[in-house]
């Protein structure tokens, strides 16, 4: 059996976690928007068509945040076609993901939705096909609280109040020659820039986000961040990551340990932010947004997008429906290890995305909605990483993978608010168990013990319409504390939530 041990202590500290961490987003893409979150005529729907059976979901799943309405999707996005008297919106092509737009759903319904789910709003603009004229009449009509014709606009459509959004992404993508108006660094950069100014000449409130890479692969990566920060240094608050992981032929052990490419990544852009940050002389700091990260088998969609053709534009087809597995779930686990080892630069992330689409949640029209198997790792996170990131001296085997080289076997993150510690464990090993210890004896007495995780026989076994609760959390009954000490038996490819309290 592989065996890892962990110091900690509470004198040794990463960061505040920020509730934004645990930030989801919602496109106008395939059965997302239309037949996901909203399904009018379903039996579970309100008069609002909002499915309170997805509701009770995303409440559970403990999103904090939620990004929207894109996404690709943004980039050709009109915002003035989803506000004013539903029967008088325009259908329009999507040119993102090859689909009729029909607006039905726009800024007032999705958030008079997250008031019900209780999460915050974090809107994205379009500088794809349009520029900062259009996102500052976005801002003064979401946040301006009265005396303008836009402000009229808004009332007359349902709220005198302003919606008061903080969080605004400045485009999405624009590095990636699929975005609409895709432009280099140069241009983005300034363009950005010359938006957040006007943005913030109406709401000096606001917290920008510029858009970083679209992945660490892409050839710009590095130079784009270094390019588009030194337009921006000053008129923004955060730089995005985006990524996505797969498992590729096969390699099991190289997945798992996706974690350690999202902490190179998070560690990158930090040293190039803080490059040019000594570059420009400033006092200010600038934070990552995460605002896409997930598993996703973008290879399967690289298939589905060739069969497009001029005369099918569908109303909310089946798009980027994955099912995920116990090894997927596992390796989100890692990945939510990894944001929380980078608390103190990563204030926001989104996980991408949350109903139907790559998403944690699926439904059928007319029929249940359900947990993916990557749920349960997200979920007990934004529960259990309370309070204050804590470093994890670790001291632990390896296990060997051909992406990454020789790996921990074990990944870990912890966080304490005091009353309990929780302790987050990825057991990378793909046949073997491991033995874990944890040394707590800095924090002083504690009494009770609780490990919950995910975990199968079958590390492809998946929940969906033919069994939507296959896959659940389970209990890890090894775990025992002792003079300070917790002791735990991981099994292979697992992810475990360990709470002391
Ligand atoms: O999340 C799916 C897509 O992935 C988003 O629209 C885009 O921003 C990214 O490429």
């Amino acid at each position: 059996m592989a065996r890892a041990h962990l110091t900690l202590n509470p004198a040794f500290t990463i960061g505040p976690v920020r509730r934004r961490l645990f930030g989801g987003f919602v496109e106008h893409l395939g059965r997302h928007v239309y037949d996901g979150i909203h399904e009018p005529g379903h039996p579970s729907a309100g008069p609002d068509g909002f499915r309170r059976d997805v509701i009770e979901l995303v409440r559970e799943l403990g999103v904090t945040t939620v990004r929207y309405p894109g996404g690709n999707f943004v980039s050709g996005y009109h915002w003035e076609d989803g506000v004013g008297p539903v029967a008088e919106r325009p259908r329009r092509l999507d040119l993102a993901w090859h689909s009729t737009e029909t607006n039905e759903v726009g800024l007032h319904e999705f958030q008079d939705w997250l008031d019900q789910v209780g999460s915050e709003l974090m809107l994205a603009v379009n500088l794809g096909t349009r520029g900062p004229k259009e996102a500052l009449e976005l801002v003064e009509y979401a946040n301006v609280p009265a005396g303008t014709a836009r402000t009229a606009q808004r009332a007359a459509n349902g709220r005198q109040e302003p919606f008061g959004i903080t969080m605004w992404c400045l485009g999405n993508e624009m590095d990636g020659p699929w975005q609409l108006g895709h432009r280099n660094a140069e241009d983005y950069g300034k363009l950005a820039s010359m938006t957040a100014k006007a943005m913030r000449q109406v709401d000096p409130r606001l917290e920008l986000v510029v858009c970083g890479s679209s992945s660490r692969s892409m050839p710009t990566f590095g130079e784009w961040e270094r390019i588009v920060l030194e337009h921006t240094y000053e008129d923004v608050d955060y730089i995005s990551c985006h990524a996505y992981y797969e498992e590729r032929e096969g390699d099991l052990a190289s997945f798992l340990a996706s974690g350690v490419d999202m902490d190179a990544f998070i560690e990158a852009v930090v040293a190039t932010v803080d490059h040019v940050r000594a570059l420009k002389r400033s006092d200010k700091r600038i934070d990552i947004s995460f605002d896409e990260w997930n598993v996703w088998y973008l290879s399967r969609w690289a298939e589905q997008a060739r069969t497009f053709t001029i005369d099918d534009w569908p109303v909310a087809p089946r798009l980027l429906e994955d099912v995920y597995s116990v090894a997927d779930a596992v390796t989100l686990g890692g990945l939510l290890i990894s944001l929380v080892n980078h608390a103190d630069r990563v204030a926001s992330a989104s996980l991408a995305q949350l109903v139907n689409v790559i998403a944690p949640i699926m439904t059928e029209p007319g029929g249940p909605a359900w947990r993916q198997t990557t749920f349960f790792p997200f979920s007990e996170t934004s529960r259990a990483a309370r309070g204050t990131a804590l470093q994890v001296a670790l001291d632990a085997d390896t296990t060997t993978t051909a992406r990454f080289g020789a790996v921990p076997v074990v990944a870990a993150a912890a966080t304490s608010d005091g009353a309990s510690v929780s302790v987050f464990l990825q057991n990378r090993h793909t046949t073997e168990a491991t033995s874990v210890t944890v040394d707590l004896s800095a924090f002083g007495p504690r009494r009770t013990v609780s490990a919950r995780g995910v975990w199968d026989e079958d590390v492809y076994a998946v929940n969906d319409l033919r069994d939507t609760e296959r896959v659940g959390l389970r209990t890890n009954d090894t775990v025992a504390l002792s003079d300070g000490v917790l002791t735990i038996e991981l099994p292979p490819v697992s992810w475990t939530a360990v709470t002391v309290a």
